[in-house]
């Protein structure tokens, strides 16, 4: 446990001023910015905006319940650690002490192939916490092996694989003040690791891309034939993925756009929700990030089909503005408006939280 103060952090957007204060600017613009001109990214929060709530009053809300099971692992509450690079960007304890706190609040914790830490070490920094790993395919199939026998060696109890990064997308800001990704980054699980490439390598009138991005849906059948952990595809965006993610058999999708920070001018994540889970809802379980804020955001997200919701940048605002106790705040704080907007809507139950709860979910 660090010593950092949780004091003074009353909502999200105190966590995000007091990490803009901490954190160098490269680091800053690395975490905040998105692809393009990052409409997408603007798309995400927007999207949440344009909905409305149907509360249902008079209904008896004085004791609600909110724990979910996540592929078979009981957690204590609809949301999630989506999966980020580099938490020892922001603070030196780094992935371990997201992994105490939400280890503590049994909160299921993601960790990528890009930690700043091993994910061995992030294992042994909480003895008993839900945890997934997030896996970026190699350019060597024996090194995606490797990480995933790893993985299931220590313990996480799925793979994520990220199937939105062939290359990594065009990222304005980042570029413009210089990725901490592009120069030394420690990566924690080991040199050998390699990141997603930033650009496309142009020679005449083509464009050749790393090994790792002719991968195809064969991947995801050979990585199920190496592991009996169950597979989650993040990053899918419509129904034809979706399918075809189910007809491989993963047990899981994450709609997601990476945060905007992919492909500029895909979907809102909210909107691409509804088609995935229409399309899979029946036979896979669907997660969700992407401009997840708010007790609203949560509920809405569940409403329109997401069994559980990711955050992304939140986490960092958190680990940077206080350490471990920070992403305490953080889950306690978010469970805290869940619990309110459920008693606001009249829903006491996660079951109850369906697309009758929202005016307009397409
Ligand atoms: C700084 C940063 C690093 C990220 N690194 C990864 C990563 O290593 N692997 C991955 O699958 N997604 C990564 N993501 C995407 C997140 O998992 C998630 O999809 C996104 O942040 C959700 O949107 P939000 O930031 O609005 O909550 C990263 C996002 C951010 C902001």
């Amino acid at each position: 446990m660090t010593n950092d103060s949780q004091a003074g952090f009353s909502t999200l957007s105190d966590l995000e001023e007091a990490a803009s204060r901490k954190t160098d600017k490269s680091a800053w613009a690395y975490i905040q910015g998105g692809a393009g001109e990052e409409w997408t990214m603007r798309a995400n929060r927007e999207a949440f905006h344009r909905r409305t709530l149907r509360p249902r009053v008079l209904v008896d809300v004085e004791n609600l319940e909110f724990g979910a099971t996540l592929l078979g692992t009981k957690v204590s509450a609809p949301f999630y650690v989506s999966p980020t690079a580099s938490h020892g960007l922001v603070h030196p304890d780094a992935e371990a002490a997201t992994a105490r706190a939400a280890g503590k609040a049994n909160i299921l914790a993601t960790f990528s192939t890009l930690s700043s830490i091993s994910l061995e070490d992030i294992a042994k920094a909480v003895t008993t916490s839900p945890r997934w790993f997030q896996l970026y395919l190699q350019p060597e199939f024996s090194a995606t092996k490797s990480l995933v026998e790893r993985a299931e060696k220590a313990d996480y109890k799925a793979i994520i694989l990220t199937v939105d990064m062939p290359v990594a997308g065009t990222r304005d800001k980042e570029n413009q003040a210089g990725s901490p990704l592009a120069s030394s980054i420690i990566l924690g699980n080991g040199r050998e690791v390699v990141r997603p490439l930033r650009n496309p390598i142009v020679d005449g009138d083509h464009a050749h891309i790393r090994k790792e991005a002719s991968n195809t849906w064969d991947v995801v059948d050979r990585i199920r034939e190496i592991t009996r952990l169950p597979l989650v595809l993040k990053g899918i965006l419509t129904r034809e993925d979706a399918r075809r993610a189910a007809d491989h058999g993963a047990k899981g999708v994450v709609v997601s756009n990476h945060g905007g920070r992919q492909l500029d001018h895909a979907p809102a994540s909210l909107d691409a929700l509804p088609e995935v889970a229409e399309e899979v809802g029946s036979e896979v379980e669907v997660y969700f990030d992407g401009g997840i804020r708010r007790g609203s955001d949560i509920i809405t997200a569940l409403a329109i089909g997401a069994r559980a919701v990711g955050l992304g940048r939140p986490v960092f605002w958190a680990l940077a503005a206080g350490g471990e106790a920070g992403v305490s705040k953080l889950l306690s704080l978010l469970k805290t408006d869940l619990a309110t907007v459920m008693a606001l809507t009249g829903r006491r139950t996660l079951s109850e939280i369906d697309r009758s709860l929202v005016n307009n979910p397409w």
